[in-house]
């Protein structure tokens, strides 16, 4: 008996990175996954490396186009037969000292990290069951704690943080649960982009976000989100998890 037998998950940003390796322990326990992602040659790879007993059904669609999330709710609740898990992981970061930020970098933070969430949630809930579904958003460290160069991402990720919470609240009605968690620095594509530290800035601001465990796999978040996900939480709602190797201590 798995933990995610017979559970159906619908997936964003499983072509990299913490969304990867969430498809790969869900479906490792029982799961079946519709994972989204923009990246087609990223989907192909995670569904390359999915070896069962659960199983990956994938769909590329942009998280900002609301008639493609739309669709892909569909695809996803068709494929599998309905949707009992949204996980939100899909998002984008850029750092950008305060003087050379832009209204296009602020829009694409929020759009990517904060409407693309809340646009999955609102089209997923027509599928969620009353008393068991979940949602599972990946918000940030950043969203509790102040980092240099980070106003924009650290704003949309408060963002989704604060849209968890109150959503949590909406939804004990239904009682749905609402998880966010909020990784640390984690080894991923995400944190290793070039542009991910502005050129010529004071690199001993980032001293600050070193947390004491170092920075994380992408398999330390996802089993934090399989918890979040899975019945073994059945009492939790509207409560953020850090999973950020103490960096808040
Ligand atoms: N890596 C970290 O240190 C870290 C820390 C805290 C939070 N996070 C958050 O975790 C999540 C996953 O990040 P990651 O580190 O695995 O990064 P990643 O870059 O490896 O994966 C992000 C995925 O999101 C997808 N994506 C981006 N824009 C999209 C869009 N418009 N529509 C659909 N898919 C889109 C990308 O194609 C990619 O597959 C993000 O929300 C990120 O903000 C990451």
């Amino acid at each position: 008996m798995n933990r995610f037998d017979g559970v159906k998950v619908l997936l964003t940003g499983a072509a990299s990175g913490i969304g990867r390796a969430t498809a790969l322990r869900l479906t490792a326990e029982g799961a079946a996954v519709f994972g989204v992602d923009v990246s087609e040659e990223g989907l192909a790879a995670t569904a390359a490396a999915v070896t069962g007993p659960g199983r990956l059904v994938t769909g590329v669609a942009d998280v900002t186009d609301e008639a493609a999330v739309v669709a892909a709710t569909d695809r996803a609740a068709a494929a599998l037969g309905g949707i009992d898990v949204l996980i939100n992981v899909a998002g984008v970061h850029r750092a950008t000292p305060i003087a050379t930020l832009s209204v296009a970098d602020l829009q694409h933070l929020f759009s990517v990290n904060l409407v693309g969430t809340a646009l999955f949630c609102r089209e997923a809930l027509r599928y969620l069951p009353d008393g068991s579904g979940v949602i599972v958003n990946v918000a940030s460290l950043s969203a509790t704690q102040g980092n240099p160069y980070m106003t924009a991402y650290s704003a949309s990720k408060g963002a989704v943080l604060a849209f968890s919470l109150s959503l949590a609240a909406e939804l004990t009605a239904r009682r749905i649960r609402v998880v966010p968690v909020s990784p640390g620095t984690v080894d991923t594509p995400l944190t290793r982009r070039p542009d991910v530290v502005p050129q010529g800035v004071d690199l001993s601001y980032f001293n600050r976000i070193r947390a004491p465990f170092g920075s994380a796999e992408p398999e330390q978040i996802a089993s934090v989100i399989a918890f979040a996900a899975s019945r073994d939480a059945s009492y939790l709602t509207g409560a953020e998890l850090r999973v950020d190797g103490g960096a808040h201590i």
